[in-house]
């Protein structure tokens, strides 16, 4: 059979093992050889006891655990065509011609690169006698599916990327903690939510949490946002709420394109409206723990779908991602989904706010 090799790349998240499981299994049951790379594209480098030969029971016990329990990096050399020789080789070397990769929209963009210039790699590595004719003609494609672990649930094309309900389950369930000692003190309480430039753990958070007031970056709030958010705290208090809770997105800003931080968001409304207030970072308690049952699910069917996939790609296809559209998965072109998530990112650095809803919208 076609060897196929399976890693994480980037940030881990939750589900990111059920994942790596049913990629494993499903090669298996198909005949494959299917192989790990350990610690990312840096085990795909180094090669040596990085890609080792999966087995059935290899993946027995990790469907439950956080993380990944193959290891990923964020990986400087992969960046260098240099290192992406040394990954070359050392893929043909142990048989292997398909790749599995999971990871946030970085990590794909480098896979799509090292298959764009996996020919020329291949040329390179024969002309220096590093690799044989027959190997050269055996390897001459390669062939990528991708998969998005990620908790932000910031990459266009799926309606969900692995690990962010488990994300929002960590969040709901810190926020409701705070909920609690808040009201006993009437408190207020500033969550700051990870997502990096992508509010969505915010968004869904500030609903599921009766939030009074939420910073996310696709939407930066009013100049006016002391005087707004004040009226608001003010307001639920005199109606008897005894507590507040503000989620903030990490990435949030104002109009102009400042940060705002917990710290800022805390002197407002000390200063102005009194009120005994504390700022919880969750940091990331977000990104660990089990993976939610949503999460196991989308894994064992996106590793699935990713395997088949490759079995059925024609030699010089473009890479896939496989993406949740609804409730089905789906085949959509890696690079197109990573143009359009580039696309959400110039929006907002252009200040183009509407653009920028209206992308994650569609995406
Ligand atoms: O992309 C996932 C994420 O957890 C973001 O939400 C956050 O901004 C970033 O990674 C944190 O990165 P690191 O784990 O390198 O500190």
């Amino acid at each position: 059979g076609r060897g196929i090799a399976v890693f994480t790349s980037g940030g881990d998240s939750q589900g990111m093992n059920a994942a790596v499981r049913s990629c494993v299994r499903m090669a298996i049951y198909l005949g494959c050889k299917v192989y790990f790379i350990r610690e990312g594209y840096q085990g795909m480098v180094d090669g040596g006891d990085n890609i080792v030969e999966a087995q059935w029971a290899s993946v027995s016990g990790i469907i439950h655990k956080g993380g990944t329990v193959i290891g990923s990096a964020r990986c400087m050399e992969f960046k260098e065509r240099p290192g992406r020789l040394k990954a070359a080789k050392n893929l043909i070397k142990n048989g292997i011609s398909n790749l599995v990769i999971i990871g946030g929209d970085g990590s794909l963009t480098g896979a799509n690169l090292f298959r764009q210039e996996w020919s020329s790699l291949l040329d390179e590595l024969s002309s220096k006698g590093e690799i044989t004719a027959d190997q050269k003609m055996k390897f001459n494609h390669l062939n990528i599916v991708g998969l998005v672990g990620s908790i932000d649930n910031d990459f266009c094309g799926t309606d969900m990327t692995i690990g962010t309900d488990s994300a929002l389950h960590r969040i709901v369930e810190a926020v409701d903690a705070t909920t609690s000692t808040a009201f006993s003190h009437q408190r207020v309480f500033i969550i700051e939510v990870m997502g990096r430039h992508c509010g969505y753990l915010a968004l869904i958070s500030a609903i599921c949490c009766e939030a009074d007031y939420m910073f996310v970056p696709e939407e930066p709030p009013p100049d006016n946002w002391p005087e707004l958010l004040c009226a608001t705290l003010i307001q639920a208090r005199n109606a008897g709420q005894r507590q507040n809770t503000i989620i903030l997105s990490e990435g949030a800003i104002d109009r102009q394109g400042n940060p705002i931080t917990g710290e800022m968001v805390k002197k407002v409304i000390v200063d102005a409206v009194e009120l005994d207030t504390r700022v919880t970072v969750l940091g990331h308690i977000q990104r660990g723990g089990n993976p939610s049952a949503f999460d196991r699910i989308l894994g064992c069917r996106m590793g699935a779908e990713a395997v088949i996939a490759l079995m059925e790609a024609k030699p010089d296809a473009d890479p896939v991602v496989v993406s949740l559209e609804g409730n089905q998965a789906v085949m959509l072109p890696l690079m197109k989904c990573v143009e359009k998530t580039k696309a959400v990112g110039q929006a907002m650095a252009d200040k183009n706010w509407q653009m920028a809803i209206d992308l994650r919208g569609k995406s």
